[in-house]
């Protein structure tokens, strides 16, 4: 078989990439190790940049989410139960749109015409550093082979791609924070129109939702925490602690529909072009999630590639392929500090101590009191340029 680009991983990335080359007319053949089923199965973060709502009109997959998302035009912070609003429309003419990645994933999927090969076992990448690389994968016991021109990695944090980098020629940055995220998925009205940031001594929550009756609770619990630790009643109750009194008072419990942990970390690898291979997505970099930034980036990322892409193979032109990892990685960063920001702003850090938690307070408190320091947040959380 021979395709123009292999992309590896049908995440939000990979379908996301397959889609615009599509449109573009380049061939593109995605390799996904897990069935559609597990891939749709997976709940992941819920808000979207303007940016990502523009790309999914520019792939044609806009109208569920246009018909469905709920347009926010602001969250609450909250620091021991003292609240403060921001309203993103009024600090900088923006919004953000709630819908969920699982959506988003669903809606690529479907509006995807090329083919997908799921199930695709023992991925491997061959030859990328000359001009003819090719991916060899396993399926029914068989064994295939795609020739290809370019090959895109975009098959998330343990994915095969930045693997088969040779180590000495990759650089990577990576902090691991010392809880997670506990998060809970319930059929119950949200507890509030907007989400709720809560920095609490017991620690972080965030009440997030899905819709107007679907919510995604979390609070922060130790790394090494266990999920079966945690009855439903648990939860709640850890929940109602860590908010100021009125919301724990509206909050509306119901038996979880899904209930995990996710480890928070920071991670970023340079540069994210390897001869033919080019990283996107959380294969090239995680965030923690409170700056609701990992979908988006991802996004981000790919747009850029396909550009990229596209010129190369229809205009034969290399610059943008050439300017691809250094151009991403800027803005890679800015949202890897602001992530890392709202996470230590946010969390309870059981290293820094009764210091650390003013100079919480006082970050806290300096937000509510400037501007300038508002319309940060408000740009940093509703995207920066693309
Ligand atoms: N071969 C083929 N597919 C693979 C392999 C492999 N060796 N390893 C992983 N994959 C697939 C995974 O099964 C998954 O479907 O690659 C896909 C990667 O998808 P994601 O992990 O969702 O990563 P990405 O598409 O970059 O999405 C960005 O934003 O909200 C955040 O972390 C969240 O998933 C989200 C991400
Ligand atoms: C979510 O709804 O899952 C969500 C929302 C905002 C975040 C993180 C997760 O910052």
């Amino acid at each position: 078989m021979r395709t123009n680009v292999v992309i590896i991983g049908a995440g939000p990335a990979g379908l996301m990439l397959g889609r615009l080359l599509e449109l573009a007319g380049v061939d593109a053949i995605i390799l996904e190790r897990r069935s559609p089923d597990y891939v749709l199965g997976r709940i992941r973060a819920g808000v979207l940049e303007q940016g990502t709502v523009d790309l999914m009109e520019r792939a044609e997959a806009g109208t569920r989410m246009h018909a469905e998302g709920l347009v926010h035009r602001g969250i609450e912070l909250s620091f021991d139960g003292d609240r403060h609003r921001l309203d993103f429309s009024d600090l900088i003419d923006r919004t953000v749109m709630v819908y969920g990645q699982t959506e988003v994933t669903r809606d690529l999927i479907e509006a995807r015409q090329s083919s997908t090969v799921y199930e695709a076992e023992e991925v491997e990448l061959h030859d990328f550093d000359t001009a003819h690389p090719r991916v060899t994968y396993r399926q029914a016991g068989k064994t295939h082979r795609i020739d290809c021109d370019y090959i895109a990695g975009c098959d998330g944090f343990h994915g095969i791609s930045r693997q088969s980098v040779p180590t000495t020629a990759l650089t990577t940055y990576e902090r691991t924070y010392p809880f997670g995220w506990l998060g809970i998925l319930v059929d119950q009205p949200p507890v509030a129109d907007e989400l709720i940031y809560a920095h609490h001594a017991r620690g972080f929550a965030l009440c997030s939702q899905r819709s107007h009756t679907r919510s995604r609770y979390y609070v922060q619990v130790a790394a090494d925490e266990k999920v079966e630790a945690w009855s439903d009643a648990r939860f709640w109750d850890e929940l109602r602690l860590r908010l100021n009194p009125e919301t724990a008072e509206a909050l509306k419990t119901g038996p979880a529909l899904e209930k995990s942990i996710a480890p928070l970390r920071s991670f970023v690898a340079e540069p994210l072009r390897f001869g033919r291979l080019f990283l996107a997505g959380d294969a090239a970099h995680i965030v923690p999630p409170t700056g609701a930034k990992g979908l988006n980036l991802a996004m981000s990322d790919v747009a850029a590639l396909a550009d990229a892409l596209i010129e190369a193979t229809l205009e034969k032109s290399s610059a943008g392929i050439d300017a691809y990892s250094a151009k991403v990685l800027q803005r890679i960063w800015k949202a890897e500090r602001f992530s890392w920001w709202m996470t230590s702003l946010l969390h309870t850090f059981p290293e820094t101590g009764p210091f650390g938690r003013r100079i919480q307070r006082a970050d806290f408190d300096y937000l509510r009191s400037s501007h300038a320091a508002q319309q940060s947040l408000a740009e940093n959380y509703t995207g920066l340029p693309w």
